[in-house]
């Protein structure tokens, strides 16, 4: 008989330190909803998805494959600075977009939105740029610790209570970005 302790396998998506807070069938649901509003508010016009990397990848994804319209899609890429663990609202764009928006309707598509100082900034950058209209959607809004709380989200996916939230794009120091699921990080200190 073999002396070895039994090893209990866990893999990524199965990790005992996370906890679902929203499944993939729950997630998929909503986003077919919000791709059926987004469909009708912009039928006719001349729609740019935004997607802000890296977190916004598979919302961007999906939300896309729901929208049943002609549009366009671009990315930008930025990094907001961290005063501890808070954002400053300094935002420095380490990626722009590849066209033009002057005269375009824009929907800049985010992960989540929690202090809101990233998106303010950004919203602020591409509001001097001529886009005929410019709203957010964002997959998460973590209401709680909101500085800035005129920033208005037009199409939320859920709003989530304030923990530290991974997966579906959203990463933990880069990783997590890969669970089909959106999960509360238990103990974040072993993430
Ligand atoms: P804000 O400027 O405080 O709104 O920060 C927004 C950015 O911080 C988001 O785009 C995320 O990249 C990151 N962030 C904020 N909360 C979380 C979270 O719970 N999980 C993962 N990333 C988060
Ligand atoms: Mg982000």
């Amino acid at each position: 008989m073999s002396t070895e302790p039994s090893k209990i396998a866990t893999t990524e998506f199965t990790n005992p330190n996370l906890e679902v807070l929203y499944n993939e069938e729950q997630i998929s649901e909503r986003i077919k909803s919000l791709g059926t509003q987004i469909t009708s508010d912009y039928s006719g016009k001349e729609l740019v998805l935004v997607g802000v990397l890296k977190g916004s990848c598979i919302f961007m994804a999906d939300l896309m494959r729901s929208i049943d319209l002609n549009l366009t899609i671009d990315f930008m890429a930025v990094s907001s600075y961290k005063d501890g663990t808070r954002s400053t609202g300094d935002v420095e764009i380490l990626k722009d977009l590849s066209n033009p928006i002057r005269g375009k309707h824009v929907i800049v598509v985010e992960d989540i939105v929690d202090t809101g100082l990233t998106l303010s900034r950004l919203l602020e950058i591409l509001g001097s740029r001529g886009a005929a209209s410019i709203r957010l959607a964002s997959f998460l809004d973590k209401p709680e610790p909101r500085i800035k709380t005129e920033l208005k989200i037009d199409y939320t996916g859920f709003v989530v209570p304030n923990k530290f939230v991974v997966g579906y794009g959203l990463d933990a120091a880069g990783r997590y970005r890969n669970l089909p699921f959106i999960a509360v990080v238990v103990n974040p200190a072993e993430a």
